[in-house]
């Protein structure tokens, strides 16, 4: 997605903006720009490329100025190109941008009769025109700028900026993410946090149809209403200010060469922040997050929709839950929850799982079951993302930021944060047994230091990764509550090195899937000592006996005279296997990538959060 930026205060504002662009770097972008007022007024500079490129077309010495706008884009309208390159300006008015303007068509004609010259092929550019063209009918900056921004339909996270009012910045938040950093008589805008998480760790989290003005010394925030009309926004409603834990470093690569690989081995200290606030007391959990008992031993069905990873991830809350709690579970990808006539009321909870809060499809399934009376909980990442707000409730990840486009340790915190519920719906609803879930209590309290152990396994997944270098396709197998983590281990292949691969149920062997095995076709079989075992040995024979090359992932040493390359995890409870079994997986994609040359921490045609369509 577009990363925007905006600087006001007293340093010199374009290194504070490049810097801020850097820090977006792994939101995905083709082409770069700022644009800044000093001595010679409004200056623009934007490329096709990379941040390094806009560097090169920087003046030098760099301008004296102290405010200032910044773009990475992410193109969704026109192609990746240096006139397609935010900042775009009309009369003086800067806009950058990140989201798409559904009616921009419809505004481009108005404007283009009105004797407007287009010089992009971008949705954008309809804004600064359509400010500018309020101002010509008589209304003040301000005024014009809440007009326009009443006539836009769609998502966007704005940063504008004029040479008519220097001392002035404005950022207006309608469906994309946007965040305005706190500083001492300094003020910083971006689509996320880590961009200048170095100058400052207060924030308020803008909420949507809200609009900020930012002077060296005064921050407003006012709700937009129709016509350009406004009022100020009170203290509880995203305009407080929220101080976040996270440090620069945590945003940083802490010495690792890739965010990913940074990010897999934070994964013990992750899950244990994710669950040492409640571990010890799961139903107090479900109080503090406004389900009463009532509503729990009401709950008649338990639906959960997101994407991707976090879509895995409530694919194994199902066995979970459902074994735990005995509640009914229906796991869907959010965008086919979002479009069909779901039948879910008020006996229901709504879970909805993501990293980043802002995904677009996940959002709306989530307003979606509001609409229809459910009690919607979020499992998030992010404090003060889209989600986490709208949601009736949130149940936080401590993941840190995941920069790394990869979901690697926000999927295994997720996790996490799903067993927790498990148990806590189970002891709730007397449906487990204090034993029970001491006794997993007790193996999720290890789990940090097991997942330390199957990290150990970097190595040797390296060298089996560099056997099966030139394989072109894999499949995943998996049973029961391993086959989501079949998927998962696939779909982290798919985006990381740009192999095919797909995840199958092993049992499915037979109806398919079987016919794709040949000779030395790599086969990713994972087989935890369960009540599944033996049945899973059954494919991993029938696949050596069609000449597959066997990867297999056990808690069982025996299975070293089965297959061609075994990656041993530590044994754990059925329920938790999946901690374990996902790491080699993560570290195999990882290590792919990184052998085939892919950029790792940042795969092509994709974007860390997807907050369009
Ligand atoms: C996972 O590795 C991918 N980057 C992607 O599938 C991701 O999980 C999906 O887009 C959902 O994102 P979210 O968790 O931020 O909603």
């Amino acid at each position: 997605m577009c990363g925007i930026v905006g600087y006001i205060g007293n340093r010199s504002a374009i290194p504070v903006l490049m810097d801020g662009l850097k820090k977006l770097e792994y939101r995905g972008y083709d082409s770069a720009g700022v644009a800044y007022i000093n001595g010679n007024g409004l200056e623009i500079k934007k490329t096709k490329g990379r941040i390094e490129d806009l560097h090169k077309i920087l003046p030098f010495p760099l301008p004296e100025c102290k405010i200032g706008v910044g773009h990475t884009r992410w193109a969704t309208h026109g192609e990746p190109s240096d006139r397609n390159a935010h900042p775009h300006a009309c009369g003086g008015v800067v806009v950058v941008h990140n989201g798409i303007i559904e009616n921009y068509q419809q505004l481009r004609s108005r404007l283009t009769s009105e004797g407007h010259e287009f010089s992009s092929e971008t949705d954008t550019e309809v804004i600064p025109r359509l400010i500018s063209s309020h101002m010509e009918k008589g209304n003040t900056f301000e005024e014009s700028m809440k007009k326009a921004v009443s006539d836009l339909r769609g998502s966007y996270a704005l940063g504008i900026m004029s040479g008519n009012c220097p001392g002035k910045l404005f950022a207006i938040r309608n469906g994309s993410p946007l965040v305005i950093g706190v500083g001492q008589n300094e003020y910083f805008f971006a689509s996320d946090i880590p961009a200048f998480l170095q100058f400052t760790n207060k924030f308020i989290f803008l909420e949507d149809g809200q609009i900020c003005m930012l002077s060296r010394d005064d921050i407003t925030v006012e709700n937009l209403g129709p016509n350009g009309s406004s009022k100020k926004a009170r203290q509880s409603s995203g305009a407080k200010v929220v101080e976040i834990s996270w440090t620069p470093e945590m945003a940083e690569k802490d010495g690792f060469d890739y965010f990913m690989l940074k990010e897999m081995y934070e994964q013990p200290r992750t899950v244990r922040d994710t669950m040492s606030e409640w571990l010890d007391n799961p139903p107090k959990m479900l109080d503090s997050l406004g389900l009463t008992p009532k509503m729990v031993l009401g709950l008649r069905r338990l639906h959960i929709a997101a994407c991707g990873t976090s879509y895995h991830a409530g694919l194994v809350a199902k066995y979970i839950i459902e074994a735990l709690a005995h509640i009914p579970v229906d796991v869907e990808i959010a965008s086919e929850f979002r479009y069909r006539d779901q039948l879910i009321d008020k006996n229901n909870l709504f879970i909805s799982i993501t990293q980043s809060g802002e995904t677009a499809d996940t959002l709306a399934a989530q307003r979606e079951a509001s609409k229809k009376g459910a009690f919607t909980l979020s499992i998030c990442n992010v404090v003060g993302s889209t989600a986490s707000r709208e949601a009736d409730s949130v149940l936080y990840t401590r993941a840190g930021p995941e920069i790394g486009v990869a979901s690697t340790k926000a999927f295994t915190a997720q996790l996490a944060a799903l067993c927790l519920i498990a148990i806590a719906l189970g002891m709730k609803r007397g449906r487990l047994i204090a034993a029970e879930a001491e006794t997993l209590i007790n193996q999720l309290k290890k789990m940090p230091s097991l997942i330390e152990k199957a990290l150990a396994s970097g190595k040797h997944v390296k060298d089996i990764v560099g056997r099966i270098k030139g394989s072109r396709s894999m499949l995943y197998l998996g049973r029961g509550i391993n086959y989501p983590i079949a998927l998962e281990g696939a779909l982290k292949l798919k985006e990381i090195s740009y192999i095919h691969a797909e995840g199958y149920p092993a049992g499915e062997m037979k109806h398919g899937p079987i016919a794709l095995i040949e000779r030395g076709l790599p086969v990713v079989v994972i087989a935890p000592m369960d009540n599944l075992f033996e049945k899973t040995l059954s494919n991993i024979e029938e696949v050596k006996a069609r000449g597959g090359k066997v990867i297999v992932v056990t808690d069982e040493p025996g299975l070293r005279t089965k297959a061609d390359e075994v990656i041993e995890v530590p044994p754990a409870h059925p329920a938790l296997s999946p901690f374990l079994n996902v790491i080699p997986l993560q570290l195999m994609a990882f290590w792919s990538g990184v052998l085939n040359g892919t950029d790792v921490d940042k795969p092509r045609n994709l974007a860390k959060s997807v907050t369009v369509e």
